[in-house]
């Protein structure tokens, strides 16, 4: 899920604060077009390719590239659109990339960069292996069952503006579905809190609040925030297929209402799943994929989910208290693979937060030589590293594929398959 982050403090440049005329180029990965100007590279954000524009300078630190926005827009795009949120702009609210763009150029632009991701970090040509991003029903406002407001120094709510501490006070999102973009928390002030979230379950809307962490962290990075359910349910009901989950407010699930069953559907399909076979589920979180799994293996077969959160793993137990033949276990991927897991897997499946499976977790789940590795990923980057680790011990991509689970932003949600190359020819 988009969270918006706080990055360091924008340092003042030789261009900061300049206007320049440009021609927009490729979209990069981030939510912004490639530009030049003098030699340099420029990431514009509000503009789309093809457009020449006016671009104020945001951030130059003096290295290769900088940053702007699109101010004034000389030659538009086709695909422009006048954003539906207010708030959408320069300098204005950072929680969307893409609103200025047509659904149709959002997802085109997303195809764009998971194409060269792939082909600058995987070194790998997939224009025959994948067919572009696809859209998820419900269409392109009213789909976050979950957001975190940000809270300012004032107690005021919204969401941060784009690589800044500051605010954008808001009175509604449109990308949250009702009760969480149009909450009541966003009327009323929040003092001493980092943040407010809301999310939206089947049975009712539940209130966290953020109060910030003791300590610091290395690099003068703020402690992980202390979360605690200020209203409404503690937990969580989500259903995805004939199956119902229940999860803490606070855990982990896919934020559109469709990303569940559609990743799922996706993922499972991919590495078809046989019944008696064992299947290794890392990062399992509270259990979703472990038990499409353990339904499609039977009873005859395993399913050894892996997960790093005691509650997650709490959560998984309940949810698979029907499917005897699969558990989640508490431990980090990292450590439990170099023992070699208790089983000896078919398929592994791996669905790892942003910043992947890295280099050695990747040689250690490839070292239990399984049939099939079926990869959900949130970031086009970190996964197509990740698969470049495995073509480059002799696996093959066998399919790619992408959704658009978070309309308006530059996120993207992959699914790719790999194989041992002697399976694929
Ligand atoms: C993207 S979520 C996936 C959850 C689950 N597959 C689902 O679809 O609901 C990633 C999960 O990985 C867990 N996690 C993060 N780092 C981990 C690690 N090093 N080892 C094991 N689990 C980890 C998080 O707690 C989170 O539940």
């Amino acid at each position: 899920m988009p969270r918006l982050r706080r990055s360091a403090v924008v340092e003042d440049g030789p261009l900061r604060g300049s206007i320049v005329e440009v021609e927009i180029g490729a979209p990069a990965h981030g939510g912004s077009c490639v530009a030049r100007h003098d030699g340099r590279v420029i990431f514009v954000r509000h503009a789309l390719p093809g457009e020449r524009v006016r671009a104020r300078i945001t951030e130059d630190r003096g290295g290769t590239f900088c940053r702007a926005d699109a101010v004034e827009i000389l030659r538009p795009s086709v695909d422009r659109v006048v954003p539906p949120c207010p708030h959408a702009g320069p300098g204005r609210c950072g929680g969307c990339d893409w609103q200025h763009a047509s659904g149709a150029a959002q997802r085109a632009l997303k195809t764009s960069v998971v194409r060269e991701q792939f082909t600058r970090l995987a070194g790998i040509d997939t224009a025959d292996l994948f067919t572009g991003v696809q859209a998820l029903p419900g269409g392109l406002l009213g789909w976050r069952t979950r957001i975190v407001y940000a809270v300012g120094p004032d107690g005021r709510a919204g969401l941060y503006r784009h690589r800044s501490h500051e605010v954008e006070v808001l009175d509604a999102c449109p990308l949250g579905v009702p009760g969480v973009g149009d909450a009541g928390v966003l009327a009323r002030d929040w003092p001493g809190l980092s943040g407010v979230e809301v999310a939206r379950g089947d049975g009712g809307v539940a209130v966290l609040a953020h109060r910030p962490g003791p300590g610091r962290q290395a690099r003068g990075r703020r402690p992980p925030d202390r979360v605690e359910v200020v209203a409404g349910p503690t937990r969580l009901d989500q259903r995805v297929g004939q199956r119902d989950f229940t999860v803490a407010a606070d855990g982990f699930w896919q934020v559109h209402p469709a990303a569940a069953s559609t990743f799922a559907g996706s993922l499972l399909g991919a590495v078809a799943p046989r019944p008696g076979e064992a299947v290794l589920d890392l990062y399992a979180g509270a259990g979703m994929l472990t038990a499409l799994l353990a339904e499609a293996v039977g009873a005859t077969g395993r399913v050894l989910g892996v997960e790093s959160s005691r509650r997650a793993v709490a959560d998984a137990a309940t949810n698979l208290a029907d499917l005897p033949w699969a558990q989640v276990q508490l431990g980090r991927v990292e450590d439990v693979l170099p023992d070699r897991p208790p089983i000896d897997p078919d398929i592994v499946v791996l669905d790892p937060p942003r910043a992947g499976a890295g280099r050695s977790v990747m040689a250690a789940l490839l070292g239990l030589g399984p049939r099939a590795i079926g990869y959900l990923a949130c970031d086009p980057a970190t996964l197509a590293r990740d698969v470049r680790v495995a073509l480059d011990a002799g696996w093959r991509l066998g399919a790619l594929h992408a959704f658009d689970a978070f309309p308006m932003t530059h996120h993207v949600e992959c699914v790719a398959l790999l194989t041992p190359d002697s399976a694929g020819t």
